[in-house]
């Protein structure tokens, strides 16, 4: 779809506006009316994006261009199962996941729901009887601990959301094993006991080399150890369940999900089943829950109060109005640390695209660059650079009003302060007066002032977003998942690509196919003269 004449007008509306106000500072826009416009909740979610350059009228035609994307209409057709992953005629339906029940869908004229619950309803007895014993190892064991084979989404999202969740935890040890290097799966092991080991091979695809690998290695160690009854071990989760049966696993012990789920998406189904086995049922529920409300709010609230709507249009400012390249994503939440490395894939496989729906270049920058670590640790890394580095880098901060240990409370208003410093910082920064001063006042005179001065000077005006909420339950880090995959779908739709295929990490998996038999007796037939020259150093 080229860019309508009313979407063009708007975009050189937004950049006019930009031009004029690139300099302004952010805290010159704090009349009496900016948090009431620049804020906006839903249920246990605060969303700030007032410390942005953002302004009443940006903020308008934003809005507008929003509306002149179709963003309601798009929704709408995302949630009633159209196939928007046009180059996967797929439908696009991880909402199913935490759909209400009795909720119907139909897909190609077929409910999915009620066949979906009653997978759910497998997955949730399966956990209950791993958790009370009533499922347990060939030699007759609890179950201790669990491995989570998978990768990409069928390892991130469980591995961030279990770790997320650690004060839910049941007892029941979740681990999570995605690298194909031997390192990993070796160091793993060592600490485990195979007796009381669950195994879940989790692939969509059934077909990822890493996984698979992995899988037969971990299979193996499992035989190494038991003579019989290695299947009572294993749990394969999958929407190609057919292909499950090459590891012998009984079909109770498969979970399958439709091609209508993501990967990246796919957390809060059967591949979310280390999170449930994690943190027991009802709080997998809980998480469901919050996911389901988020969606509520998406497809009801106002424009200027839809959490993932002001979040992507804060993102469609900063990546194509002022063209920052990079978006920090900064949990001041020790159990959000995995976030930044789930939002990657999140956000970056879904819009990391050059080409647009139609086939066509895209004509304006799609998804940026994500990245990020836990507060406070950040700050003793790289945020120097966040604070006087020659790029600004939007960022987004992530903090609970009260953490799980009350006893450490003290820990935790510094974790707040320290966060609220942060962003107060970006903003207001130090003018050369006030860095002059403390130069002064450290003794420096003269040339010298000036010199340790301008050192000292933060020229603020960065801007940034806070996500702040009572706690980090399961209900809260459902509605944060929710929030952050809707903000990824109105992006992808003001940007108009596919945010549901993900051809570029093709390539690069057919190439390690041909490369592998030139590591032992293959000629390196059609290689480029360096990739053979590093065949030569890397064989043996
Ligand atoms: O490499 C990309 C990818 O296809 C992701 O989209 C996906 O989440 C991951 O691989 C793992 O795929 P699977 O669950 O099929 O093993």
């Amino acid at each position: 779809m080229p860019d309508t004449e009313t979407q063009n007008a708007i975009w050189q509306a937004l950049a006019k506006n930009q031009q004029t106000h690139q300099h302004r500072s952010i805290v010159s826009l704090f009349d009496d009316a900016r948090l009431a416009s620049f804020t906006a909740e839903s249920d246990d979610l605060h969303l700030d994006f007032s410390k942005t350059n953002i302004d009443s009228d940006a903020l308008e035609l934003l809005i507008k261009l929003a509306e002149s994307c179709h963003i309601a209409e798009k929704r709408d057709a995302m949630f009633a199962g159209d196939k928007i992953n046009i180059t996967e005629n797929r439908a696009v339906l991880h909402t199913a996941l935490r759909a209400a029940k009795d909720s119907v869908l139909t897909l190609d004229d077929e409910d999915i729901i009620a066949p979906y619950q009653k997978t759910f309803t497998a997955m949730q007895e399966f956990a209950t009887n791993i958790h009370n014993g009533t499922i347990i190892s060939a030699n007759q064991q609890k179950f201790t601990d669990c491995i989570n084979i998978g990768i990409g989404g069928s390892d991130l999202g469980p591995l961030m959301a279990t770790q997320a969740l650690t004060p839910y935890h049941t007892g029941l040890k979740c681990h999570f094993l995605s690298n194909i290097d031997g390192a990993a799966i070796t160091d793993l092991l060592v600490g485990l006991n195979p007796h009381t080991t669950l195994i879940i091979i989790a692939s969509k695809t059934f077909t990822t080399t890493e996984t698979m690998v992995n899988a037969k290695t971990a299979i193996a160690w499992l035989k190494a150890h038991i003579t019989q009854g290695v299947e009572q071990h294993l749990v394969a989760i999958s929407s190609a369940p057919d292909k499950t049966a090459e590891f012998n696993i009984s079909p109770e012990r498969v979970f399958g999900f439709g091609d209508w789920v993501g990967g990246r998406y796919s957390l809060w189904g059967p591949i979310g089943l280390p999170i449930m086995l994690a943190v027991g049922t009802q709080n997998f529920q809980d998480f469901l829950a919050g996911g389901a409300s988020m969606d509520r709010h998406f497809c009801n609230a106002d424009m200027k109060q839809n959490l993932p709507i002001l979040l992507a249009l804060t993102g469609i400012f900063h990546r194509n109005i002022c063209n920052y390249a990079t978006r920090a994503i900064l949990p001041y939440d020790q159990r959000l640390a995995r976030l930044p490395a789930y939002l990657q894939q999140l956000d970056m496989e879904s819009n990391g695209k050059s080409v647009d729906i139609d086939g066509k270049q895209v004509i304006r920058a799609s998804g940026p660059i994500i990245w990020g670590e836990a507060g406070t640790n950040g700050q003793h890394a790289f945020y120097q650079l966040l604070h006087q580095g020659t790029d600004i880098i939007p960022t987004e901060f992530l903090i609970a009003a009260n953490g799980h240990e009350p006893a450490l409370k003290h820990h935790h208003d510094l974790l707040k302060a320290n966060c609220l410093a942060q962003s107060e910082a970006l903003m207001i920064g130090r003018n050369s007066e006030q860095a002059m001063e403390i130069a002064g006042k450290l003794g420096y005179q003269g040339e010298a002032q000036k010199m340790q001065a301008a050192h000292r000077v933060f020229t603020g005006n960065r801007p940034s977003i806070t996500l702040a909420y009572p706690k980090l339950t399961p209900f809260v880090l459902g509605q944060i998942i929710a929030l952050y995959e809707h903000r990824v779908f109105v992006e992808g739709v003001m940007w108009h690509i596919n945010s549901f295929d993900q051809w570029g990490v093709e390539l690069g998996k057919e190439l390690a196919n041909t490369l592998l038999p030139m590591l032992h007796d293959a000629d390196p037939i059609g290689k480029d003269k360096s990739t053979i020259n590093l065949l030569r150093k890397l064989k043996n």
